[in-house]
């Protein structure tokens, strides 16, 4: 118990190993004192009304956005540190080679000298959440220490934060400690500024056998909110992978058809590839009747049922959204979710007290303060090539606020998945959508996924960026164990999901997209749907089944012709067998560890390859 501080601990509190913990913190941290929440409206609203006096937040002008404030962070706090994120395993081999790791006990030394003292001047605040609908089988808690109000605010959205917690923790129930500090103790009479971080250290730091996560110098994003990466991706996929399900970086939405039957879908994209777009898509014309809602935008925990299908949860609450690019035109739904009760991030502020950010219209205001807080004009932006709003700029809203919010979004048992979808921004080689022809070349689908980091010359493949599984920057162990974690859930059901890749992103020899994407996603989406129940045709090719072109809805989109299909379809040999040969580099980091089966799977795409023509083509359909 510190000396210096009185923590007393409400009688609703009763789990002993969270008391034993909070006093050692309190000891280690020494705030000036430590504040419970309750996840109230209430507590809310006057730590908003705090932040607004202090300088963190700007309340925006309520006529046009109620209840939402806009905060501007440090210019050195404005993104996930992945090179400052560690995987701290016991055994360096178990972090893996795609992992920062350092031992243990090291990092530990490490961390108890820099959070000696790191809270004061602050508060202490505690936050007990669960990820996922609370008592829920597959959903799991976590309390946060934080001197941080702006992480407070965003994790009652995030979360099922505050009281109630602690009832479904009772005594004895497990909980994941998560440390966090912005790394500024405050002298006294020392005044505090708006974005307190540390500027010149930052540690993102996970301890995957203790499941515990410690945080410092950050108040941002996925570094500071710990239920999102850290805990709902990193220490989950860990839980997931010693217990038998699955914490993946993944949307959930479900597809409604005319006759009212609907099938959920999970799919996984790197970041910045538009998965928040695609949870909450628009069915286009030519769908009347159909309806797509979201369960979650980010992240999915699944868990085999009792009848051998695979339920899926979303553990989050809010979105955390990436604000450029989002729009009335690119996703009028997540306008909807964040036209009250939100918190905006590094977006620019407009005279009328509202935000703004590039591409959210077609004109810019004619006059902004951008997120530095500095004037900006679209001459400026010009000139100096100034953004108004940074690029990971980011809004945090309630997710009961998106309009097309999935019946069974809070369900405690989770939704059921038919297909797991797998993309990344491919320029290049890599066609509209094909199915893998099982659960292990679908695994291998995934696992080697990736986004074109370089131009590629038409034909040709630019650099890729490999991102298994979209899980690169967030999976808490070994990923060729993780790989083999995948095969042995598929081992395990009797009926596995069936298995796709999408890529919207193909573009053409003049460099422009082949495929409209946004809302007409939905073509693709209906072709798996209906594949998965059984009612679409498909052909064979040597990367696994494709539709042909009238296999895929086509009405409300008739002007996209069977040759422009054909072409955004192409599998061109030459091309593939250079993309096969370089998924050597990834294995050959993972090798100790990767499945047997990718060696033969790879051998035999090869050869599937060196069968096949030139420019493979799907044959339309014959008359019997
Ligand atoms: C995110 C990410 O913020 O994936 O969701 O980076
Ligand atoms: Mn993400």
């Amino acid at each position: 118990m510190s000396a210096t501080v009185n923590v007393s601990i409400p009688d609703y509190v009763k789990n002993e190993r969270f008391k034993t913990w909070l006093h050692e913190m309190v000891a280690l941290c020494k705030p000036d004192n430590v504040y419970f929440c309750d996840g109230s409206e209430e507590e809310y609203a006057s730590l908003c009304e705090q932040m607004v006096q202090s300088g963190t937040f700007k309340r925006l002008n309520p006529e046009k956005r109620p209840n939402s404030f806009l905060a501007l962070s440090d210019p050195s706090d404005v993104a996930r540190v992945e090179d400052r994120t560690f995987i701290c395993s016991r055994r360096k081999e178990d972090a893996g080679p795609t992992n920062n790791w350092v031992n243990p006990k090291e990092m530990r030394t490490t961390l108890g000298k820099l959070f000696d003292g790191c809270m004061q001047g602050r508060t202490m605040y505690v936050v007990p959440f669960s990820m996922g609908p609370l008592g829920s089988r597959i959903a799991q808690i976590g309390i946060e220490l934080s001197d941080s109000p702006y992480v407070v605010v965003n994790m009652k959205i995030m979360t099922r934060m505050g009281k109630k917690v602690w009832d479904v923790m009772g005594q004895d129930g497990e909980f994941v400690p998560c440390m966090h500090t912005v790394g500024a103790p405050l002298q006294p009479g020392q005044q505090d500024v708006s974005w307190p971080c540390n500027k010149d250290q930052k540690y993102i730091v996970h301890f995957p056998e203790d499941r515990e996560i410690w945080s410092y110098g950050s108040g941002y994003g996925g570094n500071a909110l710990l239920g999102k990466k850290c805990f709902a991706l990193r220490i989950a996929s860990t839980m997931a992978r010693d217990e038998g399900w699955l914490a993946e970086h993944m949307l959930i939405l479900g597809m409604e058809d005319t006759k009212g039957s609907k099938t959920y879908i999970a799919a996984a994209f790197p970041s910045a590839c538009g998965k928040t777009n695609l949870a909450m898509l628009i069915p286009p014309q030519g769908f009347d009747g159909y309806k797509v809602t979201t369960v979650g935008d980010d992240i999915a925990w699944i868990k085999p049922g009792d009848d051998g299908r695979l339920y899926a949860i979303n553990p989050e609450a809010g979105f955390f959204g990436v604000a450029p690019g989002t729009s009335y035109k690119s996703n009028p739904n997540a306008m909807e979710s964040i036209k009250a009760n939100t918190i905006f991030t590094n977006c620019a502020l407009t005279p009328d007290g509202d935000v703004w950010w590039e591409d959210m219209t077609d004109t810019p205001p004619p006059e902004l303060i951008d997120w530095q807080g500095e004037k900006w004009t679209p001459e400026i932006a010009k000139e100096k090539g100034r953004k108004a709003a940074h690029p990971n700029a980011r809004f945090t809203a309630p997710a009961s606020q998106c309009p097309v919010m999935d019946a069974n979004w809070e369900n405690p048992d989770g939704v059921p998945i038919a297909a797991f979808v797998f993309g990344g921004r491919r320029a290049s080689t890599v066609p509209l959508v094909y199915q893998a022809v099982n659960w292990n070349f679908g695994v291998y689908l995934a696992a080697t996924i990736g986004s074109e980091m370089t131009a590629a010359a038409f034909g040709n493949i630019g650099q890729v960026r490999r991102d298994p599984f979209a899980m690169l920057p967030f999976c808490g162990y070994h990923m060729g164990d993780y790989f083999n974690h995948w095969m042995q859930v598929g081992r395990e059901l009797p009926n596995p999901p069936r298995i796709f890749g999408v890529n919207w992103f193909r573009k053409n020899k003049d460099g422009k997209f082949m495929w409209p994407g946004f809302g007409e996603n939905m073509r693709v989406l209906k072709w798996v749907v209906d594949r998965v129940n059984g009612r679409a045709a498909a052909s064979e090719s040597p990367l696994g089944w494709m539709p042909r072109y009238e296999d895929l809805h086509w009405k409300g989109l008739e002007s996209f012709t069977r040759e422009q299909f054909d072409e955004l379809m192409t599998v061109d040999r030459e091309a593939w067998k250079q993309e096969v040969l370089s998924h050597e580099e990834l294995f050959a980091k993972l090798y100790d560890r990767l499945p047997k089966e990718f060696i033969w799977m790879r051998e035999l795409m090869q050869s599937s390859l060196w069968r096949s023509p030139e420019q493979w083509h799907l044959e339309p359909e014959r008359a019997e």
